[in-house]
């Protein structure tokens, strides 16, 4: 380059060669079926094994080894080894995800000429190696580059790669007589098979979705979500705009299917309506049935709790939320036994949590301020709190569940629900306020007071339903409503638990009216303020057992009637089909 000459960007690959780089990429399978026994030529094995060790390494350290795995009584030692962590795992999921698991295959040890073991040597290239001695952890990032490498390479020579990470390193290493500072990074079995699958076989079989690349890329800083050249997407904006009322085809199918069944018309009650909303909300008759199913359980602390509205000390929002973690309460024992997931979500516990699997942290703040002195949140953590939630929405269906269900935990959150229903529904606070967990005549009548004070000190605005959540609500509230949105959107089912999920359903449904097609309440709580927002999203409560616990429990109680509702509009014969006589 002359100085005076304008730098000018490296040539790129004539088009056809770009179109194969990234139809390679596109093409490119986690392979588990369909092996053929055919040996893999030696030529074609150092090409692809060449295009692995040009990955790129931390500091050129080049960590990786390539162990060649061919003896059938290695692999089939080591084949059992997988078996034991396969059986492990499915004893541990819930019961629609193991009988899916169940039908996946997860590994090819024995169907596969060829097995490679990919390690990393953590010491390679000493202590100086640039870029690693901030960050041990570059090493072994190096040796996935070449695992990468090689997935592609093979996938252009016809060749199919599948990953197992069924494996307690100790156990493999040991059966390889890896040398102790070596990792095991990759499990690969390698062989030519009959086709690739167009899609990932996960998705195929509905175990997980893609994320839409756009949910991926932020512009700047995390959380301003969009692909460069287009705006930048606001997710809650984004969710209300996608979601639309139920499918009047598949709704007016599911009806006359109701009529044909074999049974008198109307004589399932109310779940028949619940399989035609299912049916109007998934376009199709009869809908997927609702599983799996996830449970969600959003944890927040609240500034009202210095009124002396409940007997229960702050730190039991914490402490319950590790017992939920634990499997010790009540929507654990109620959704194990419906076969339900249980997730955790921190939106804004006062106290900090130490990570552990199963929560999602999430915080928006340590707690809300007391309402009775100002607003509960600033609009910016309603908004927060709002995409908290539908993003955990976003990321459950994307993980493969078809019917989300809502839980809580926050002393004090019946209060702010009572305020925000009065709020929604111009309900009397004396008319809408509770007992919560239970409490004196001299707590009640304060908690009535609380809820007075605060609707005059805010002049809520039911047409501003994020002031309104900000005013009064709960992390948790705000959170539980934009997972009703989210999953509104995705058309996917929400099961709503008591008044909290119903205070979350009024600010939901006044951002976008059309998400209580997707609500399904799950229970009537013993709360009063429940019933008067039930009645006014025109929803009927499937339980009415005189719940006051929260948690989800009374949500996780009703999964079971909406898959009956929905697998009695797939499964029941129509008079015509079981020659049955119609009155
Ligand atoms: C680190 C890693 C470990 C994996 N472990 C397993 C495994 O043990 N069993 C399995 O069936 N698939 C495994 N996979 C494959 C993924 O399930 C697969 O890549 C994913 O579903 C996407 O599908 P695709 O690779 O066909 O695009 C693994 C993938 C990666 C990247």
């Amino acid at each position: 380059m002359h100085d005076d000459d304008q730098a000018r960007p490296a040539e790129a690959y004539p088009a056809e060669q770009r179109e194969a780089i990234y139809r390679v990429i596109a093409e490119r399978r986690d392979v588990r079926r369909g092996f053929l026994p055919d040996p893999i030529p030696p030529d074609v094995l150092g090409r692809v094994l060449s295009a692995a060790h040009q990955a790129p390494s931390v500091g050129f350290s080049q960590p990786w080894d390539f162990i060649m795995i061919t003896d059938r009584d290695r692999r089939e030692r080591i084949a059992d080894l997988a078996r034991h962590r396969r059986d492990d795992y499915a004893a541990d999921l819930p019961g629609a995800r193991a009988r899916a698991f169940d039908r996946l295959k997860i590994e090819s040890i024995l169907d596969t000429p060829l097995n490679i073991v990919v390690t990393c040597d953590r010491t390679r290239g000493g202590r100086h190696t640039l870029g690693r001695h901030t960050q041990p952890q570059t090493a072994d990032f190096s040796s996935v580059l070449a695992v990468a490498n090689f997935w592609l390479a093979a996938r252009a020579e016809g060749l199919g790669v599948g990953w197992v990470s069924f494996f307690g390193e100790h156990e493999l290493a040991t059966e390889l007589g890896l040398p102790a500072h070596l990792e095991v990074v990759a499990y690969l079995c390698v062989g030519y098979v009959s086709e690739f699958g167009a899609e990932p076989e996960l998705a195929l079989s509905g175990w997980a979705h893609r994320r839409p690349v756009a949910w991926a890329v932020h512009a700047e800083e995390y959380g301003r979500r969009g692909l460069p050249g287009e705006d930048s997407v606001d997710p809650l904006a984004e969710v209300i705009a996608a979601i639309a009322p139920l499918d009047e085809q598949a709704v007016a199918q599911a009806r006359l299917r109701q009529d044909m069944m074999t049974k008198p018309r109307g004589s399932l009650g109310e779940l028949e309506e619940v399989s035609i909303r299912l049916a109007g909300l998934a376009g199709s008759c009869p809908p997927p049935l609702p599983e799996p199913a996830c449970v969600a359980v959003f944890a927040g602390d609240h500034g009202v709790h210095a009124q002396d509205v409940t007997p229960w000390p702050q730190e039991v929002t914490a402490q319950m939320v590790a017992n939920f973690l634990a499997g010790g309460a009540v929507v654990n024992a109620f959704a194990a036994q419906a076969g339900c997931e249980v997730t955790v979500v921190d939106v804004g516990v006062a106290a900090d949590l130490d990570p552990v699997p199963g929560l999602l942290p999430r915080k928006v703040g340590h707690g809300t301020a007391d309402f009775t002195a100002g607003p509960a949140m600033t609009r910016e953590q309603a908004i927060a709190a709002l995409t908290a939630g539908l993003e955990v929405a976003r990321d459950l269906v994307a993980a493969g569940n078809r019917c989300l269900l809502t839980g809580d935990m926050g002393i004090a959150n019946t209060t702010a629900s009572a305020a925000l229903i009065c709020a929604f529904t111009g309900a009397d606070p004396a008319e809408a306020t509770g007992r919560g967990t239970g409490i004196d005549a001299a707590t009640y009548a304060r908690k009535v007071d609380v809820v007075c004070r605060g609707l005059a000190r805010h002049q809520p605005d039911p047409a501003d339903p994020v002031g309104v959540l900000a005013a009064f609500g709960g992390f948790e509230h705000a959170a539980i409503a934009g997972f009703i949105l989210g999953a509104a959107a995705l058309r996917v089912p929400v099961i709503l638990d008591g008044v909290i999920a119903g205070a979350a359903a009024l600010a939901a449904v006044a951002l976008a009216p059309a998400a209580v097609g997707a609500c399904i309440a799950g229970h009537r709580s013993a709360e009063p303020g429940h019933a008067i927002t039930l009645s006014h999203l025109g929803l009927r409560p499937l339980v009415d057992l005189g719940l006051r616990l929260g948690e989800g429990s009374g949500a996780v109680l009703a999964l079971p009637l909406v898959q009956s509702a929905a697998r009695a509009l797939r499964d029941v014969a129509t008079f015509d089909s079981a020659a049955v006589t119609n009155k």
